[in-house]
């Protein structure tokens, strides 16, 4: 069963919690009386709903996708959450915590990246809202999403370059967590996905299920507008999935898939698929499956999108998997790669490789979904990944 809220300890059943070191606890004790007052006040819903409206782009549309569907004998529609301002999800999250940030009187955001996309995400919002912005970016990150650290300066923020453990997103949330220890009476820390101690993945589900509410209202069964059957969405960190998932959590007529990276094979241990091939640890301030060793050393992922290497995921899909609500499984970065070069080229839509999983799973699995009503979360649009696409084929 869903719950609309973690319990006293932050927990989803057995999973997330707050496993943060003793100077974090005010800061997060804070955060979760202000995230409670402001989500029962109805001017911050106005000042948000407002925001969504005007400066996202929200509702995004949802496209039927004609060509596709004909192709896979499916009948596939996409959530576009390419088309919200910064171009992803991530924007939804980045707006609510911005304006959070000014009603707790903190001048100063610090954020993790990985694709760049929640980096670009953080930056626009401080911007918005006059706060000064740092941003944690692993090297190797860095590299194959330039683009998007070049947005980032152009906003006004401070990228730093983060060169321990792989230089990829976990080493970037940890040098984030390090910043915050140290500089928490002036800084909130705008944590990009479902994941870190409590109260964060509750609150980012929060700002991210409008992705869901708007959907059932979208495709709510009347003519023309069918109700979905199966709904699939890549999991990195898990917020665009948990956004899409959690207003049909526990629904028995709609099936919904997370899609990991499978990286360069499951047997290669080359992966991101904490969920499917992980176990329960401790990972950035919540119990939640993770990739560790026997020792509970963490381990490295790997996958060819930036977005899903990453080696732990948010409480709350640990919890939807072992309560089954949710079906995890996953793909190589050669079916996303594939995929991502179908849509490019059957709808007109370049996807971010972290959607091209999701739709790289409905291609795989299109024989047994024949003639269902399938919605892909299109969390993001592929620019930034076109310059790594481009450099495999030189
Ligand atoms: C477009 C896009 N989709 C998905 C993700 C994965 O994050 P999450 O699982 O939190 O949605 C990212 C992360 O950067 C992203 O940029």
């Amino acid at each position: 069963m869903k719950l609309n809220r973690p319990d006293q300890a932050g927990r989803f059943g057995a999973f997330g919690g707050s496993f943060a070191p003793e100077t974090l606890m005010p800061a997060l004790g804070g955060l979760e009386s202000a995230f409670t007052d402001a989500w029962a006040d109805d001017t911050f819903h106005a000042q948000l709903e407002h925001l969504l409206a005007t400066f996202v782009g929200r509702p995004t549309p949802v496209y039927h996708a004609e060509r596709m569907s004909r192709r896979l004998g499916i009948d596939l529609w996409l959530k576009r959450e390419d088309l919200a301002h910064t171009g992803a999800h991530k924007i939804n999250n980045t707006v609510a915590q911005g304006l959070l940030t000014k009603r707790m009187g903190k001048p100063r955001v610090i954020a993790e990246t990985g694709a760049g996309q929640h980096g670009v995400a953080t930056a626009t919002a401080c911007a918005l809202l006059g706060l000064e912005c740092a941003v944690y970016m692993g090297e190797k990150d860095i590299e194959r999403q330039a683009l998007n650290v070049y947005r980032m300066r152009l906003l006004g923020a401070e990228v730093i370059p983060v060169s321990t453990g792989a230089g990829t997103l976990k080493d970037a949330v940890s040098a984030a967590l390090r910043d915050w220890v140290a500089s928490v009476e002036t800084t909130h820390y705008i944590i990009g996905s479902v994941v870190g101690p409590h109260p964060f993945p509750w609150m980012v589900r929060e700002f991210q299920k409008v992705i869901g509410e708007e959907l059932r209202t979208q495709l709510d069964g009347s003519p023309g507008h069918p109700a979905p059957q199966t709904i699939v969405a890549p999991v990195g960190g898990g917020s665009n999935a948990m956004g899409v998932f959690y207003p049909y959590a526990g629904d028995p007529d709609v099936d919904l898939v997370g899609v990991e990276a499978a990286g360069l094979g499951i047997s290669s241990g080359k992966h991101g698929a904490s969920l499917g091939h992980g176990s329960p640890g401790v990972l950035h301030g919540a119990m939640t499956y993770m990739l560790q060793d026997d020792f509970g050393q963490v381990l490295e992922a790997h996958s060819i999108s930036a977005g899903l290497d990453y080696p732990g995921v948010g409480p709350e899909h640990s919890y939807f998997k072992d309560e089954e609500l949710v079906r995890y499984e996953s793909v190589t970065d050669d079916e996303a790669v594939e995929a991502f070069h179908l849509l490019c080229r059957l709808e007109g839509i370049i996807p971010a490789l972290e959607s091209s999983h999701a739709l790289a799973w409905i291609i795989r699995e299109s024989v047994a979904l024949q003639d269902r009503t399938v919605v892909l979360n299109l969390s993001g649009r592929g620019d930034k990944d076109v310059q790594q696409i481009a450099a495999m084929y030189d």
